[in-house]
């Protein structure tokens, strides 16, 4: 039995877990800042990073409470070292190394986009069977990657400008909406027509990119020039800006999954938690697709934990210099 601990400071959720053999959750809690970040209608860094100082002890040791464990029944310590904001990236950098050195513990260093795919390893029945079509979909990321094996990445596309979930963000601001925008737009949504307004689509045909802004900037010319202004039809818009977001994420992914041989499709990232992409990857495409539970689709720490143990197995060690990268990608560019 291995217990890794992991660690998650990316972006606005202050986050800690303990995994289990690297598919077994024990523990897994997640403060979230959204609500602090609200009236700014998005994340504003160093309020993230003063939040993640505030709420990381506390975080982990509930992580070790729920989970029933000491510090000292833990193999492990993973964590988040990018791509992510640098002040809040360093808040759970430095805290691992503190418990790797105080603790005497190995200490792994994630790649936040990674944890999102290891995801679909926790608490299922499933065997993922290679190679995958991985489609992130996040608040920063919108990429589709073929997955050959454990840590073995082929970028096949990403977006171009805005990521699916920054689209969602915005277009809920301008809808005067909440934040985060996507749990807004898809409860709004549920009330409209998909069908109602006619929204463009990027569909860069030949390619596995995406692009987001056209829509965004459609979404906010419609809203400018309407009028009675207090007429708008909020939910109708909602429901079709989610339909042409999701109408491309699927049918992107359908093809790569068709031209890549692919045995299955892996969703990952906070937009997988949408429930009508759920039901429409599933609808349009014949292969298996299989997404975490909607709560291990943001961001957590049992997913940094789930990769932590898979490069614990690889034999993989952080040095005391790791440093956090903000840019991280998946697929270093030498390789990519
Ligand atoms: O993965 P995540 O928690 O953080 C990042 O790594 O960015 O993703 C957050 C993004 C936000 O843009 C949020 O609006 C979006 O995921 N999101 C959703 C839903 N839940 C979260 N988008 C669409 N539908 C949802 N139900
Ligand atoms: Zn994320």
């Amino acid at each position: 039995m291995t217990y890794v601990l992991g660690i998650e400071t990316s972006c606005d959720e202050t986050a800690a877990a303990v995994v289990k053999d690297g598919l077994e959750i024990v523990s897994n809690i997640v403060a979230s800042q959204a609500k602090i970040h609200e009236m700014y209608g998005g994340v504003f860094p160093e309020i993230a990073s003063r939040q993640h100082i505030v709420h990381v002890v506390p975080v982990l040791e509930q992580a070790l409470a729920q989970a029933g464990l000491s510090l000292d029944q833990i193999d492990a310590v993973a964590v988040t070292y990018g791509p992510g904001l640098a002040g809040s990236l360093l808040v759970g950098v430095n805290m691992a190394k503190g418990l790797s050195f105080a603790a005497g513990l190995p200490l792994i260093g994630i790649n936040h986009l990674e944890a999102h795919i290891y995801a679909n390893w926790l608490d299922t029945e499933e065997e993922i069977l290679f190679p995958v079509v991985c489609l992130i979909a996040s608040g920063g990321h919108t990429n589709l990657v073929l997955m050959t094996d454990h840590g073995q990445y082929q970028p096949l596309g990403q977006t171009l400008d805005d990521a699916a979930g920054e689209a969602f963000d915005k277009v809920a601001r301008l809808l005067g909406l909440g934040y985060p925008g996507g749990p807004e737009i898809q409860r709004v949504a549920e009330a409209g027509s998909p069908e109602s307004i006619d929204l463009p689509r990027a569909w860069l045909r030949g390619t596995s990119d995406f692009s987001f802004s056209g829509l965004k900037t459609a979404v906010l010319y419609l809203i400018r020039d309407y009028e009675p202004a207090d007429d708008l039809p909020v939910a109708d818009l909602a429901a079709s800006f989610q339909w042409a977001v999701v109408e491309v994420l699927v049918e992107k992914t359908r093809i790569a999954a068709e031209e890549s041989g692919a045995r299955q499709v892996l969703l990952a990232g906070g937009v997988a938690a949408n429930a009508l992409l759920r039901a429409q990857m599933a609808e349009r495409i014949t292969i298996p697709v299989l997404c975490p539970a909607p709560a291990l689709c943001t961001d957590n720490a049992a997913c940094v934990s789930a990769v932590g143990w898979f490069k614990l197995q690889e034999g993989e060690r952080a040095a005391w210099d790791l440093d956090v990268i903000p840019g991280l990608s998946l697929v270093p560019p030498e390789n990519g």
